[in-house]
């Protein structure tokens, strides 16, 4: 049951790919939403659909309490890959901190599969971990959903493909991840938030069958009817590109990249099923989304 249209939500990274879709759904939903978002960026379809825009620093604890003032459910989604010590850890951690302190009712945080199994040469699992630890030992009733983290790529790799025609394809592309959409995945924060049973635990997200990106390329086929160029990139590769970035000494998280490129991230059946019925939702297929996304007409609708 969705309450009543009293509360007042921070969404942090509110023009990103999850940010931006828990916005409008909460928006649809009625709720206030106090949105932070970061001069230059494209955030005008926030304002128009009635967020209260939040400008601040997210390495500035001041900051981060005058957003969470009033504020009664958080959903952390800020992340900056080039800055992930900063931008996603450190501020994470003040806003653990003061969420705590401000008596936040609860704290939502997109984690990833294998997050606990990964950590070690792999920052942003490493990050995420840390951050999930902190939450564990909160007082607050944290919300943690674990997404596969190969998800963040999916549209942005539509984007090339309709774009250029072609795809680097990284590593093995025959292991298999539990994909998810983006849609489903910001309509699940939201109601988690409005399910306090759910509250304090760890969740896996995502399809209920695995597949690999060969099959998101097979269907990317099949949706658009193209034959799309696909390139194939070695790990040693990538590996090659790691050390020599690292000699240069830039940032780039290529252990990250290397982690999923090479492992397969992967959320149980049951897992799934209960979370769908706990919620009383049933999670669109993935080719429902790409559909969607991709602006073709669904099949099963007449
Ligand atoms: N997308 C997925 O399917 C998926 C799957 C698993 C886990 N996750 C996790 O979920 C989180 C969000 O993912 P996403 O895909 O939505 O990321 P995203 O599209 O890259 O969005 C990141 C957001 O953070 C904001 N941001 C970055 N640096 C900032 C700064 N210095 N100050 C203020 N805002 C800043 C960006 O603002 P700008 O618009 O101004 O750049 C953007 O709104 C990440 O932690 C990711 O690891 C995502």
């Amino acid at each position: 049951m969705v309450p009543p249209p009293t509360e007042l939500y921070l969404v942090t990274g509110a023009t990103g790919q999850i940010g931006r879709r828990v916005v409008h759904h909460l928006r649809q939903q009625g709720q206030r939403v106090r949105a932070w978002v970061r001069f230059g960026a494209n955030y005008q379809d926030l304002a128009a659909v009635g967020a209260e825009l939040y400008f601040g620093d997210l390495t500035q604890r001041d900051d981060i309490g005058a957003a969470i003032s009033g504020v009664n459910h958080l959903i952390s989604t800020h992340y900056d890959a080039k800055n992930l010590l900063n931008i996603h850890l450190k501020s994470n951690l003040y806003f653990i901190e003061t969420a705590s302190k401000f008596g936040v009712k609860s704290f939502t945080y997109i984690s990833g599969l294998g997050v606990n199994q990964y950590a070690q040469n792999a920052p942003l699992f490493a990050a995420k971990l840390a951050v999930e630890t902190e939450l564990l030992q909160s007082d607050l009733n944290y919300i943690i959903l674990r997404p596969c983290l190969l998800n963040h790529y999916l549209l942005p790799w539509l984007d090339q493909l309709r774009k250029t025609g072609s795809l680097i394809l990284t590593g093995d592309g025959h292991l298999r991840h539990s994909w998810i959409s983006l849609d489903d995945l910001a309509k699940i924060a939201i109601q988690l938030t409005q399910y306090p049973p759910l509250w304090r635990q760890i969740l896996p997200v995502g399809e209920p069958v695995p597949r690999s990106r060969w099959d998101l390329i097979h269907l990317y086929q099949k949706l658009t009817q193209s034959q799309p160029m696909i390139i194939p990139l070695p790990l040693p590769v990538l590996d090659g590109v790691r050390w020599g970035l690292q000699w240069l000494q830039q940032t780039d998280d290529l252990g990250t990249l290397r982690t999923l490129f090479s492992q397969e991230f992967i959320c149980s059946k049951p897992e799934i099923q209960q979370l769908q019925e706990q919620l009383s939702i049933q999670l669109e297929s993935l080719e429902q989304f790409l559909r969607r996304y991709l602006g073709l007409a669904d099949v099963n609708k007449p």
